[in-house]
């Protein structure tokens, strides 16, 4: 088998990049080692920023996110029990987030790409990738072993994925930070409680209020690293989301049953380079975020905007100055997402054996971002998403 950009992975980056290139005319294969049903019902985070919506709206796979989707004009940040509003719209000419959830972009994805005829084999899993010669191993369902010869490999596989370790380890180096706290994330059907997102910092820890459907929510506090499912009854969570959302405006949560518990690791991580020979890693693969924020899907979004680009001019011209550059332009976005995601989790998150000088500070921080008009446009610009390769 051979063909001219095989894709590792049918995620985001690689869903995404491959319609861009089929657009192009450029033959790709997708590997996928999980099954279709799985994809599309892997819960992730819900927020596309403008850049992902106007890449979709292109790509013309908008249409049902159009319809279903939420626009958030803004978002709420509350601390010491109050809410205080960041105006995305406001702040940045008109530009705002929106609420899809993750595995509804993969379901049109995936149909969209069905329909172009991009050839995407799920259930396949993939054994080695040699990234000088620009081979894919794998083993399909049938448990035979086989590959693919590609003139490019993209190596959009996920943080645990074959393609980033194709790059020799004395060639890469690996930023990694461990947050000593996780997520515990709930699905429940109640109405919406809050319009917009609300971000809470309280002193028994964050909390996160999000939506998915006008009868279905998604809520989030933080919890200790070594927390599980099981230790939560129901009514105890939402003692719990109803204490750390409490305040003199006497703001309550709706209530409903919970029908969904998972737990989020917060980390960070960076691989650099993103490239070596004709293998060039996105999204996931090449980095992860902690999910303040919601950034991961659209900086693999960014990525492969960048790699479309790229590997358009070497299929049509032979020029490699895009694939060339594509480490060191993809990672000013990557790195200003990190920055990102871990400044709004330090501001917002309790900290095990913080003092009160640091809760104070957190404090003061939160009141400078929503108080004055120069760091709240900082915060929504980062939010709402500044154009690709800007
Ligand atoms: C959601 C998740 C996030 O991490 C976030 O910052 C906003 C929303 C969500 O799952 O809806």
């Amino acid at each position: 088998m051979r063909t001219q950009v095989g894709i590792v992975g049918a995620g985001p980056a690689g869903l995404l990049l491959a319609l861009m290139l089929r657009r192009r005319g450029i033959d790709c294969v997708i590997i996928e080692a999980r099954d279709r049903a799985t994809i599309e019902a892997t819960i992730r985070a819900g927020i596309l920023e403008q850049p992902t919506v106007d890449l979709m709206a292109e790509l013309d796979v908008a249409g049902r996110m159009r319809r279903e989707g939420v626009v958030h004009h803004g978002t709420i940040l509350r601390f010491a029990g109050q809410n205080h509003r960041i105006d995305f719209a406001g702040l940045t000419g008109g530009r705002v987030a929106t609420l899809y959830p993750q595995h509804e972009v993969l379901r049109d994805l995936i149909a969209a790409a069905h329909e172009r005829g991009v050839p995407i084999h799920f259930s396949h899993q993939v054994k080695a990738v040699d990234a000088e010669a620009g081979s894919i191993h794998f083993v399909g369902e049938d448990g035979l072993e086989r590959h693919l010869d590609c003139d490019i490999v993209v190596g959009a596989d996920g943080s645990h994925g074959a393609c980033r370790k194709a790059i020799p380890a004395e060639r890469r180096r690996d930023f990694l930070r461990i947050y000593p706290f996780c997520w515990f994330g709930i699905l429940c059907e109640a109405p919406i409680s809050s319009e917009e997102l609300i971000y809470a910092r309280h002193d028994r820890g964050f909390a996160l209020i999000s939506s998915r459907t006008p009868a279905v929510q998604r809520m989030y506090f933080q919890c200790a690293p070594d927390d599980r499912a099981e230790n939560w009854s129901e009514d105890r969570i939402w003692a719990e989301l109803q204490a750390r959302m409490a305040g003199e405006d006497g703001f309550r949560l709706k209530e409903g049953r919970i029908f969904q518990k998972n737990i989020v690791p917060m980390r960070s991580f960076v691989c650099e380079p993103m490239q070596h020979g004709r293998l060039f890693l996105a999204g996931d693969a090449a980095h992860a975020v902690p999910p303040t924020g919601a950034k991961g899907l659209n900086l693999a979004a960014s990525d492969v905007w960048l790699l479309d680009r790229a590997l358009g001019d070497f299929f049509a011209h032979g020029d490699r100055r895009g694939m060339d550059g594509y480490t060191s332009a993809a990672l000013k976005r990557v790195w200003r997402g990190q920055h990102f995601s871990w400044w709004m989790t330090s501001m917002l998150h309790r900290t095990e054996g913080a003092s009160a000088f640091d809760e104070r500070r957190q404090l003061a921080e939160l009141d400078f971002v929503t108080g004055n008009t120069a760091a709240a446009t900082a915060l929504a610009e980062t939010y709402v998403g500044r154009p690709f390769g800007d």
